[in-house]
C-alpha cells in the first residue's frame, strides 16, 4: 500500500508593499501614521523633513504584508527631495484637513505633481488611493463637509475615510480596508479588481452635484442665463432633477443638491411672469 505524501503546511507567501502619504503641509500625515503604527499621538507640529521612511508588518485576513512607508513632507520646499518617490507605489494615502479648504482644493495638484513625476508611461489606474478627511475631532472649524469630500473621492474610485489621528477615530478601519483593497490589487495581478472600480453614480451626476454646490446664484444653479424663460427654467429644472433624484442617484451629496434644485426653480419662477 502507498504511504500518503506527508502534508505540506500551506503558507501563502507574505507580500510587499510600498504605500506613500500625500497631502499639503499639516494636514496630519505623519500623526495618521504614528497613531496607526505607535498608537500614540503628537499634539506638537514637527515638520517632515522631505520624507519620513519607516517599515512595518501587518496581518490583513490571512496574509502578513510588509509594507513600507514614505511619508512625504508636504510643504513645497520640499518638492526635490519627494519627487522620486512616487514610483513602484502600490499605494496612496492622501490627506486634507476638514478644517482647512485649502487643502480639500489642493488634492487635484497632489495627484497632478504624482502623475508628472510616474511619466507618460506612469499608471496611476492601478494604485489604490485613500482619502483620508482628517481632524474630524475639530467640528468647529469644518469647513470641507463630509458628502464634498466623498464626491471628490468616490467619483475617481478612490476610498474614504473620515479619520482623527488624535482620537484614533476612522484611523484601524481605514488602514484595514486600504491594505485589504492593496491585497486584492496584488492577488489580480497588479491590476485593480473590477469590482472596487464602479462606484454606483456617473461622472455626469458627480459634476452636477459639483456645479451646483458652487453655484453662485439660483440662475447658475440650473444652468441657466439670467433672464431665462419659464419654459427654460422648466427644461433645465427637469434634466437636473432626473438626473439627481434620490431614488435614481446615490452620489454623495445628491439629495441634497436635488433640494436646492426644487428650491432654485421655485424661487426663479416666483419672479418671471
Ligand atoms: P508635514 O510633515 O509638514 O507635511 O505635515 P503633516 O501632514 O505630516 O502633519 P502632522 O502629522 O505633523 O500634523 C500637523 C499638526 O496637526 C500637528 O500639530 C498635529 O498634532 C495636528 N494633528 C494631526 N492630526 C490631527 C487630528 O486628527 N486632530 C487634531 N486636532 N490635530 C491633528
Ligand atoms: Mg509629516
Amino acid at each position: 500500500m502507498e504511504a500518503n505524501p506527508p502534508k505540506r503546511k500551506e503558507t501563502r507567501k507574505s507580500l510587499r508593499i510600498k504605500v506613500i502619504s500625500m497631502g499639503n503641509a499639516e494636514v496630519g500625515k505623519s500623526c495618521i501614521i504614528k497613531r496607526y503604527c505607535e498608537k500614540r499621538f503628537v499634539p506638537k507640529y514637527l515638520a517632515t523633513i522631505g520624507i519620513d521612511y519607516g517599515v512595518t508588518k501587518v496581518q490583513i485576513r490571512d496574509r502578513e504584508i510588509k509594507v513600507n512607508i514614505f511619508d512625504m513632507a508636504g510643504h513645497p520646499f520640499f518638492y526635490e527631495v519627494r519627487n522620486e518617490f512616487y514610483k513602484d507605489t502600490q499605494g496612496v494615502i492622501l490627506v486634507y484637513d476638514v478644517g482647512q479648504k485649502e487643502s480639500f482644493d489642493a488634492l487635484d495638484a497632489w495627484l497632478a505633481e504624482m502623475k508628472q513625476e510616474l511619466g507618460p508611461h506612469g499608471n496611476m489606474e492601478n494604485i489604490v488611493f485613500v482619502v483620508c478627511a482628517n481632524k474630524i475631532d475639530c467640528t468647529k472649524h469644518r469647513s470641507v463637509d463630509e458628502s464634498e469630500g466623498r464626491l471628490w473621492a468616490e467619483s475617481r474610485g478612490f476610498l474614504y475615510f473620515e479619520t482623527s489621528a488624535q482620537t484614533g477615530e476612522g484611523i484601524n478601519e481605514m488602514f484595514q480596508t486600504f491594505y485589504s483593497a492593496i491585497i486584492d490589487l496584488c492577488d489580480n495581478g497588479g491590476k485593480r479588481p473590477p469590482s472596487s472600480v464602479g462606484v454606483g453614480f456617473t461622472k455626469e451626476q458627480a459634476d452636477a452635484i459639483r456645479r451646483i454646490r458652487n453655484s453662485k446664484d439660483s440662475w447658475d444653479m440650473l444652468g441657466v442665463k439670467p433672464g431665462a424663460t419659464r419654459d427654460e427654467v422648466n427644461k433645465a429644472y427637469r434634466k437636473l432633477a432626473v438626473l439627481l433624484h434620490p431614488d435614481k442617484c446615490v452620489a454623495p451629496g445628491s439629495e441634497d443638491a436635488f433640494k436646492a434644485v426644487v428650491n432654485a426653480r421655485t424661487t426663479l419662477l416666483k419672479n418671471i411672469k
